[in-house]
């Protein structure tokens, strides 16, 4: 903790903002080319009721204002209980239906958030109240959030949960968020896009590393994490497939 200018304390645990602060009930995060998206975003979330978000309040010296929701961010990857998956699942699943046809979505099927994993969600008494850290949110089809949500919340290859759990619990999330039958037929090969497209995503910053949000050594690390992953779900493509079927 760092109390680094008129009693703003330090955020960490963040993967990808350089500097995020609370100031009291505030976040101050540096404004980017995504604020004025992430702004428009989290004000029709306020027109339409959906309170799982920090509420966007404006901006200084340079950086967003959001509002600071109370409660824990887990920093780890780690298995959830179905009470709590089912929790934020629900909360996904409001969040896109509180876009589906406004403007901001456009041609697309609702603003996915692009990054719902369980390291950018509020718990209070440990069940998931909110979605923080808009900066990725863009007009996209919503099984790409489901399929992230999927590996983030509950695929993972050191199988601490086992595999036949995991599946059970990927079934649970189709069911909850109510996924069709072609979406679910289609879940497993876009949790496979978004492994490969993370592989993608972070060796980018390998090429570049003034740009880049971490160390080549922590990219070099979530490149492979991110390989392995999509090489267990591979492997056992057809015991998440059943369960979804
Ligand atoms: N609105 C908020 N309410 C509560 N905590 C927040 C809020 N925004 C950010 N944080 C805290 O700051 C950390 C980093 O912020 P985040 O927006 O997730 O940035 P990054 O892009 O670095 O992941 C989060 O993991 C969380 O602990
Ligand atoms: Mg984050």
């Amino acid at each position: 903790m760092t109390d680094a200018s008129g009693g703003a304390v330090a955020l960490t645990g963040g993967r990808m903002a350089s500097e995020v602060f609370r100031r009291d009930d505030t976040v101050l995060r540096a404004a980017s080319d995504s604020s004025e998206f992430m702004a428009s975003l989290l004000k029709i979330f306020e027109q339409q009721n959906f309170l799982g978000a920090p509420k966007y309040l404006g901006q200084v010296d340079g950086k967003d204002i959001l509002s600071y929701i109370d409660g824990e961010v887990p920093t780890k990857f780690q298995p959830w209980s179905d009470d709590q998956v089912r929790a934020a699942v629900r909360l996904l699943r409001e969040m896109h239906d509180a876009t589906r046809g406004s403007d901001l979505a456009g041609r697309f099927d609702v603003v996915c958030h692009h990054d719902p994993g369980p390291n950018n969600a509020v718990f209070q008494d440990g069940i998931p109240a909110a979605f923080i850290d808009f900066e990725q949110a863009a007009p996209g089809g919503r099984l790409e959030d489901v399929a992230y949500f999927a590996w983030t919340w509950t695929i993972s290859s050191k199988q601490v949960m086992p595999l036949e759990d995991q599946a059970a619990q990927v079934r649970l999330i189709a069911n909850v968020y109510g996924l069709g039958e072609a979406e679910r037929r289609a879940l497993v090969d876009c949790v496979l896009e978004r492994q490969s497209r993370n592989v993608r995503f972070w060796a980018e910053f390998l090429a570049s590393p003034e740009t880049a949000p971490a160390a080549p050594e922590v990219l070099a690390d979530r490149i492979a994490w991110s390989k392995r992953e999509h090489h267990f779900v591979y492997a056992h493509r057809e015991v998440f497939d059943r369960a979804l079927t």
